[in-house]
């Protein structure tokens, strides 16, 4: 992978892509702006470069359309908020206004582009809009690793026009998923959960081939309980993936890879904030009940797994871990995780958000800014905003 240092940016134009599509409230207030942060040292190296920045990114789904309520303009402040540079929001992502605006940017100065998602042509991979926003730029950088699973005009089509590096938030995200996946140090554990398996049959799949030991629980696991036999009740469930979890199962006995499911569970009425929580063995669960989080049980077995191992991948809140009550399989696991000797990985957002609200981040090797491209490059696939940056002889 060819990164910026691998490149003489001095005097340049460089066209960055991130990812700051992150979570807002209706008002504009930011609620995390972790992805940002993860690619301000980018930022930094290409200025002090004596270098100008065009920064570019989406922001939610606006659907090709202008639209005020997915602007860049919350993101420009907070950008600023974060960093000393100068940063000017551009009215568009091209056009001749956006070619003025960057006539008139100064060196060590950062001219964000608006939302690339209010052109439809940004998400169809059009090749003509890619070369306008190449037009901007001398060379382009790809940060955003939560987008490279996305092939469009600015995170693949733009690199058939100009060079192509990875920022160091690509280069470490990738290096580290690599590290897992490709050379894990047994014994290799995932620990996956989420709401449901239809998301996750592939990374199953592939970790299957990969990993000594896989724990699986959360609304997925129910599915697994059901092709292990077990009444579930009320509990939210795939029925039309039963077999395929019964054919995991047998793939994964027959590699001789273990998988635990829960022996126990915390089920509730209803999954709501004041649910009263009870707890049942597996084979007991009563059929008017939903399954909220793993029993007291499981979670002494998952976290004497976690002890073990030596490397760690996890996807996926293992219960309801919103409401408290059903919490308890997720803060225990996460801080099992936190205190394990292990390489721990955390890929996909709702895990990243269980660990850094229990200000555990820093025992983390690494927490993944990727929640569907991490879940893509741990199945096995080519992420195209990759792609461009490994292709051999990329326009060098
Ligand atoms: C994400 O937040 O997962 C990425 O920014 C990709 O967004 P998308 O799913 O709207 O393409």
């Amino acid at each position: 992978m060819q990164t910026i240092k691998d490149i003489q940016l001095q005097g340049k134009t460089v066209l960055l892509r991130v990812d700051f599509n992150i979570p807002m409230n209706k008002d504009g207030t930011i609620i995390d702006d972790s992805k940002m942060k993860a690619a301000l040292p980018t930022i930094k190296y290409i200025l002090d470069q004596g270098t100008r920045l065009i920064v570019m990114s989406h922001l939610g789904r606006p659907k090709g359309q202008p639209n005020p309520q997915y602007s860049m303009k919350p993101v420009a402040a907070h950008l600023q908020s974060l960093q000393e540079n100068k940063v000017i929001l551009a009215p568009d992502s091209v056009g001749p206004a956006v070619q003025e605006a960057v006539s008139k940017l100064q060196p060590g100065e950062i001219l964000l582009l608006e939302n690339l998602r209010f052109h439809g042509e940004e998400e169809k991979n059009d090749p003509q809009y890619a070369r306008q926003l190449a037009d901007l730029a001398d060379v382009y950088v790809n940060d955003a690793f939560g987008t490279a699973h996305r092939a469009h005009a600015s995170t693949a089509g733009v690199a058939d026009y100009l060079p192509a590096y990875a920022g160091f938030l690509m280069e470490q995200e990738v290096n580290m998923l690599r590290q897992v996946l490709d050379h894990p140090e047994p014994p290799r554990m995932a620990i996956l959960g989420g709401a449901k398996v239809a998301d996750k049959i592939g990374l199953i799949d592939n970790l299957i081939n990969k990993m000594d030991i896989l724990l699986i629980a959360g609304g997925m696991g129910n599915t697994f309980l059901l092709a292990q036999g077990h009444a579930i009740g009320k509990s939210i469930h795939e029925a039309d993936l039963v077999d395929q979890a019964a054919k995991l199962l047998q793939k994964a006995q027959e590699r001789g890879v273990t998988i635990l499911l829960p022996t126990d569970v915390v089920v509730a009425e209803a999954l709501s904030p004041d649910a009263e929580a009870e707890t049942y063995p597996v084979d007991s669960i009563p059929a008017d009940k939903t399954i909220a989080d793993i029993g007291p049980q499981t979670i002494k077995t998952f976290c004497e797994a976690v002890q073990k191992a030596r490397t760690i991948i996890w996807n996926g809140p293992l219960g309801v871990y919103e409401y408290d009550q059903f919490a308890q399989g997720t803060w225990e696991v996460a801080r099992a995780i936190a205190g394990s000797q292990a390489v721990s990985v955390i890929g996909g957002g709702d895990s990243a958000a269980a660990v850094q609200n229990l200000g555990l981040e820093k025992n983390i090797t690494h927490i993944s800014t990727g929640g569907g491209a991490t879940l893509e490059f741990l199945e096995g696939r080519v992420l195209p905003g990759v792609a461009v940056v490994e292709r051999a002889g990329a326009l060098h």
